[in-house]
């Protein structure tokens, strides 16, 4: 199977581990051991390191089903992390004569997937005016009794726009008329910076409705690879079918970590609260001083999505902005979102690392 290459973990590959100050990144300073449990008892010390419960314990799976409404045990499946889920997503729901609509930017993995199975793809792109939110009629000028799925990323990556419920539900309403999933990527989820933290999820809104989470940033655990998918018990029975070619299991210090991690997941998300608030407040005081970036501030996640005023390519300013100050940045041209670039506003030393920025778009190496 051909497919295109993932741009946002080749730049990440090739540029993250060299910065000195990381905005790349999307996940909120993850934890460790020692700071997730004050002692590992002896049961787990002493357990052979068999394959463990094939589609993740039974334990793992209530703590899963903690964050839902409505779901039962067997509405979920354990993967990989994320990237697991929404890839066993794909390759279990769509042949060459599917239809699917993505909405762009996102992950690059809910489009290049699809494409790469021969799928025919929509991609809709948020617009700033529409405060990156998606507009429903251009949904609608594309839905079909061909199309099978829409995609959806929310909290979105890389804007922080969060979809409204009554909006979702508009969606809902069209998807429903034409008989169409949705895959609603909820690795953000829990992390809204304005009213409830955590969005309804689209599981619990719509019977065919598909969530994706994932311990990696609302939880701090992106090393633990451990993610899931929620949704109906026929369609997990098919990715399940799936999933026997590519994890048999998640190993069973991933499981056992991430089930401690969300037993005590409201100590994980006040911590991750204070640094998510503190940083926007950061960018938001830089913003208001720094007129050649401009941005929708984020409702929720992890990243901002900065339109910058230099007539450059995206790339080539990351790219001179690191080399010359090590502040590490994403281009918008991974996001097919040339003229922007993403900014974690998670990340550590945030204050400086903009500095940097200012420094570096108002030197003469930047001229416009
Ligand atoms: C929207 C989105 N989906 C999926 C992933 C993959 O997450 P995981 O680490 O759980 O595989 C990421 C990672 O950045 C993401 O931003």
């Amino acid at each position: 199977m051909k497919i295109a290459k993932f741009k946002i973990e080749e730049w990440m590959n090739k540029y993250e581990s060299s910065a000195l100050y990381d905005l790349t990144t999307t996940c909120i300073k993850p934890l460790s051991i020692n700071e997730l449990c004050d002692s590992i008892p002896n049961e787990v010390l002493n357990k052979p390191l068999g394959y463990g419960d094939i589609t993740g314990s039974l334990r793992l799976k209530k703590a899963i089903q903690s964050l839902y409404e409505n779901i039962k045990i067997d509405n979920i499946t354990v993967t990989h992390g994320a990237i697991g889920a929404n890839q066993l997503v794909f390759l279990s729901m769509l042949e060459k004569r599917d239809e699917v609509i993505s909405i762009i930017p996102t992950y690059q993995q809910h489009y290049s997937i699809p494409e790469s199975i021969g799928s025919k793809v929509y991609k809709i792109f948020l617009k700033e005016e529409n405060n990156w939110l998606p507009d429903l009629s251009e949904i609608e000028s594309v839905i079909s009794t061909n199309t099978t799925l829409i995609t959806l990323n929310n909290p979105n990556n890389p804007t922080g726009s969060v979809i409204p419920e009554e909006m979702l539900e508009e969606i809902i309403k069209l998807a429903r008329k034409y008989n169409v999933w949705i895959l609603c990527d909820e690795v953000y989820r829990g992390l809204n910076l304005n009213g409830k933290p955590y969005s309804k999820s689209i599981v619990d809104m719509y019977e065919k409705g598909i969530s994706v989470g994932s311990m990696s940033k609302t939880y701090s655990l992106p090393g633990l690879r451990v993610g899931w998918v929620a949704s109906r018990a026929d369609l997990i029975e098919a990715i399940n079918k799936q999933r026997q070619y590519n994890t048999i299991s998640v190993s069973y210090l991933d499981d056992y970590f991430a089930s401690v991690a969300l037993e005590q997941r409201s100590r994980i998300e006040t911590r991750n609260r204070i640094i998510q608030h503190s940083g926007i407040e950061i960018l938001k005081k830089w913003l208001k001083c720094e007129p050649k970036m401009n941005c929708i501030l984020p409702s929720g996640g992890t990243t901002a999505l900065v339109k910058y005023k230099d007539n450059i390519p995206s790339a080539e300013l990351c790219a001179g902005l690191q080399n010359a100050t090590g502040v590490a940045l994403l281009p918008g041209e991974t996001m097919e979102m040339e003229g922007y670039v993403r900014i974690g506003f998670c990340a550590e030393n945030l204050e400086k690392a903009l500095v940097n920025i200012s420094n570096y778009i108002n030197s003469p190496l930047i001229q416009n």
